[in-house]
This record gives structure tokens, C-alpha cells and sequence, in this order.
């Protein structure tokens, strides 16, 4: 085959907008990738592309996909990245995301480039792409995923593929896009030693990125989901700063709020998913029967919507004593709920 990609003195940038594909919430404005596993995706004929950045901040993770080969990055640094050398001349898929979550730092994508040409979207846009959102705290984040205890939680042991969302999506080929933020709460955040008082989902929930203003994503009709799993409420229990025990009946209340109000911002009805934690057991705190008393409450949530909105509990059970950095939930554990899901995702919305 002519390798007539050597001769070509100026090298192609991405012009074309269909050919560069944002993955999750993206502001195109800052290109800043923030929430985990933020993106882009294009696919070009060559033998290289490079996507540059414009900066980096704090410390990320990232993965880098290339014709279906996963590489991954637990500690990003430079000013770009590139395919590997030894691509051959040809047409090649390259998906590219953040994995550590938002609060540890942002990724500013620069220009894409290649020595050949860009392609149109690899993505097949003749059916309508399957989505998922999901909403949720640090469990969400995959955070310690890659460690064992006892360890301290980094960018680098926070790899999303390995997370209950990244491998449910995965399994129906849907697009995804996450928003989680380890300690966050629907109702209140985790009792750290000092109170968590940055914002609760529902405020958190309205960011373009993760660092952008309140209210500033519009919830595109492109974005619309078709299921929202929505996994909090541990953060919520939560009570060791000796702050009053959760009330079930404002726990639920809150959750039904947050669904009026997704429906309301994106003007649909996606089917709702409610989760229940893995971190939350019935034999410790033993007198408050933590998994119970959420799950009740999740039922509740779905019979209170039930006129308005499909919606569903799914039960991931109790996490054994083998566990991840500040008893966060395997690769194992993350298995398990992403089977649970799945399954729940097939029968509701007939996903094979
Ligand atoms: C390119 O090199 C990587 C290791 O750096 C290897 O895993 C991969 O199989 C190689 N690909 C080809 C097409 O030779
Ligand atoms: C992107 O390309 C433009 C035009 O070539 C250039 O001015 C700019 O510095 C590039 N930005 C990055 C981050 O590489």
C-alpha cells in the first residue's frame, strides 16, 4: 500500500465538527474534561493522531482506546497524547477519556491532529444511540477501585472502566456520561472530620463541568437519556459528626424531587433506576438496619412516582470484607452491581 501520508507537509487539524465527538459532558466552550470518563472519540486514516492539551490541573487518570486496545494512564502528564508508534498506515478508531473523578483535576483538550485524514464519526448514527446517565458519589467514581485496604485514594486508583456504570453501559454498547463526586449527598455530604459543604447533587447536577457555574449545562435534547441510575444516599446516612440520624421520609422526598426536576431540565421521561449501596449493611451500625431502611426508602421513592414515572430499585447487596481504599468497593463488588443493573436495564427497556 502507497504510503503517501509521508509526503503530506501540513498535517490535517480537526475542522469538521461531526468528526470530533465529545463523550459525556464536555463544555465545548473550555473543552475541559472534568466528571469521570469525559471524553472525545474520532476516528482518522494515517498512522498517527495526536490530541494535544491546553493545560492540565491537579492530578488525573486517564484511558487511552485505540482501535479497541485500552491503555491506561494513571498519571497523565505532558502536553499531549499520541497514538502509539507502531500504528500502521490505515484507518484507525481513537477514543480518549478522563478516569479520575472531577474534584481531583481537569484535562484541557487542545487541537486534534493527525499526519493522514480525519473520518466521519466512527460511531454508527443510523439507530438511535442507547443512553445512560448516571448520578452518584464516590461509589460511582470507581473511587479505590484499583487499591486494597488499607490505602489512600488517588487519581490513578480511580480507573472507571472497572466501575459498576462504565461496564453496564458497556454490555448494551450505550453511551454514558457520569456525574458523581465522592461525599456527595442528595440531602446532605459526607461527615468528614470538618463538614462537607460543597454542594449536594441537586445543585452539583445543573454543572456543564463539574468546576462550571450552577445552571450552566442547558441539557441538550442530544443528551436526552433514556435511563437515569441514580446511586446515592450513603453519604446521606452517614451520621458520625453527630449529626441526627437520616430521615428516611426526607431521603425519599429528595429523591423524588431530583427525578421532577431531570425531567423537568431535559424535558423527557427517561425510565429511573434507583441503587442501593453496597457500602451500607444491616449489621453495622447494628441498630439502625442501614440496607433496609434505603431500600424501603428507594420503594417508596418509585411508589410516590409511580403515576408520572417509570422507575425501578435495584439491589446491589452488601459488599464483603474484601474491599478498596476507605472500604470502597472492589472490581469484584463493581461486578456484581453492574450485573444487577444490567439484567434490570435488558427487562425494562429490552436491551439484549
Ligand atoms: C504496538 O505496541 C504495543 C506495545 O507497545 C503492543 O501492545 C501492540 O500489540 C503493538 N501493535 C502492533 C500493531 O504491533
Ligand atoms: C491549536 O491550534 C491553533 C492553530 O494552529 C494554535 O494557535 C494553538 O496554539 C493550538 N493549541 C494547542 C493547545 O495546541
Amino acid at each position: 500500500m502507497a504510503r503517501f501520508a509521508f509526503w503530506l507537509s501540513a498535517l490535517a487539524v480537526i475542522q469538521a465538527a461531526h468528526a470530533l465527538r465529545y463523550l459525556g459532558r464536555v463544555n465545548p466552550a473550555t473543552k475541559e474534561l472534568t466528571w469521570s470518563a469525559t471524553g472525545l472519540s474520532f476516528a482518522f486514516s494515517g498512522e498517527s493522531a495526536t490530541i494535544t492539551f491546553q493545560g492540565l490541573t491537579g492530578s488525573n487518570s486517564a484511558e487511552l482506546i485505540v482501535d479497541g486496545a485500552s491503555t491506561y494512564i494513571p498519571d497523565l502528564e505532558g502536553d499531549s497524547i499520541s497514538t502509539p508508534a507502531n500504528l500502521t498506515y490505515g484507518y484507525h478508531t481513537v477514543e480518549f477519556r478522563k478516569s479520575s473523578e472531577a474534584l481531583f483535576g481537569s484535562i484541557f483538550i487542545g487541537n486534534v491532529t493527525t499526519d493522514g485524514q480525519f473520518e466521519r464519526d466512527p460511531v454508527p448514527t443510523r439507530r438511535k444511540r442507547r443512553k445512560i446517565e448516571f448520578i452518584g458519589d464516590s461509589i460511582t467514581s470507581a473511587y479505590g477501585i484499583a487499591g486494597a485496604f488499607p490505602c489512600t485514594n488517588t487519581a490513578a486508583l480511580e480507573v472507571i472502566s472497572q466501575g459498576y456504570a462504565v461496564r453496564a453501559a458497556k454490555a448494551f454498547r450505550a453511551d454514558y456520561s457520569i456525574i458523581s463526586w465522592s461525599g456527595i449527598g442528595i440531602i446532605r455530604n459526607y461527615p468528614s472530620g470538618t463538614a462537607d459543604s460543597g454542594p449536594i447533587m441537586p445543585v452539583r447536577y445543573t454543572r456543564y463541568g463539574a468546576n462550571d457555574p450552577d445552571d450552566s449545562y442547558p441539557f441538550p435534547l442530544t443528551d436526552r437519556p433514556d435511563a437515569v441510575v441514580i446511586n446515592l444516599g450513603t453519604n446521606d446516612f452517614g451520621h458520625s459528626d453527630g449529626r441526627p440520624l437520616l430521615s428516611p421520609a426526607d431521603y425519599t422526598a429528595a429523591l423524588v424531587s431530583f427525578v421532577y426536576t431531570i425531567q423537568h431540565m431535559y424535558g423527557s421521561k427517561p425510565v429511573i433506576f434507583f441503587m442501593t449501596s453496597p457500602l451500607l449493611g444491616d449489621a453495622y451500625p447494628a441498630d439502625e438496619m442501614q440496607k433496609t431502611v434505603q431500600t424501603l426508602a428507594l420503594y417508596d421513592a418509585v411508589a410516590q412516582l409511580l403515576w408520572t414515572t417509570t422507575a425501578y430499585v435495584v439491589h446491589w447487596p452488601t459488599q464483603t470484607s474484601n474491599v478498596g481504599c476507605d472500604y470502597h468497593p472492589t472490581a469484584d463488588t463493581n461486578a456484581i452491581g453492574a450485573a444487577a443493573l444490567q439484567s434490570a436495564l435488558a427487562k425494562v427497556l429490552k436491551w439484549a
